[in-house]
């Protein structure tokens, strides 16, 4: 019986209470606060940065998973490590560097992710596995919440869940898009260990945060 740990995506939450709304799924059993950082020019959505991450934080103790979709990358993570990122997670499709730009998360004392899109191949995260503390596997295109899963994205879950076991490393294997309770037990059942779930947690208001993550969990 794997850990499977939640990370609500804020993305789907109401913007005009977002203090409010993360203290609520931390109260519903949030394992993580995943925050989806975008810049109109990697993906096309504009969304927050580090001054709100810095906001939200004396909001929850769960840990902050900061999905960064942004380029250049580079000059945003220390404003993103001080503002009360754990995880700070980064796509090798934003520039030539992700080797250095892992370096650097790491050089702030921060756990550092690696995230490829639905056309990337395994390929960019093979040389990475020494560097990396949690591997991201976009089962959408990034952008926006509220997308379908997209199925092949278990078979990349299925073989990085193979490289990450023989690395004998302790990696979170995490899908993110299209996450909800059928998808769920799906991505768990292909290695996955950490869900974010953008619409299937905030779906139905705060009343139904904690059954809807439970149900993610794969609990009735
Ligand atoms: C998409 C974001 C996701 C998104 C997931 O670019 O990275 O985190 O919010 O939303 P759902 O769970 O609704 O697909
Ligand atoms: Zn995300």
């Amino acid at each position: 019986q794997k850990n499977i740990r939640i990370a609500p995506s804020i993305l789907s939450a109401d913007f005009a209470a977002l203090g409010q709304e993360v203290r609520a799924i931390t109260e519903a059993g949030a394992d993580y606060v995943h925050v989806d950082v975008m810049d109109g020019h990697f993906v096309p959505n504009i969304t927050i940065g580090p001054d709100v991450v810095k906001a939200l934080r004396p909001h929850s103790e769960r840990t902050f998973d900061v999905h960064l979709m942004i380029s250049p990358v580079d000059p945003y993570i220390e404003g993103f490590a001080k503002a009360g990122a754990d995880i700070i997670t980064v796509h090798p499709e934003a520039g030539p560097h992700v080797h250095r730009t892992l370096q650097l998360i790491k050089s702030f004392g921060k756990k550092a992710g690696v995230s490829i899109n639905p056309g990337t191949p395994l390929a960019p995260v093979k040389p990475l596995m020494e560097e990396v503390d949690l591997i991201l596997v976009m089962s959408v295109n990034p952008g926006f919440g509220g997308q379908a899963f997209i199925p092949e994205s278990l078979r990349k879950l299925e073989s990085l869940r193979r490289m990450i076991d023989d690395s004998g490393r302790d990696i979170d294997l995490e899908v993110d898009g299209g996450i909800n309770r059928e998808t769920a037990p799906q991505a768990i059942a292909a290695g996955a260990d950490v869900l974010v779930a953008g619409s299937a947690t905030f779906k139905g208001g705060p009343e139904a945060y904690a059954e809807n993550i439970r149900a993610l969990r794969g609990h009735a």
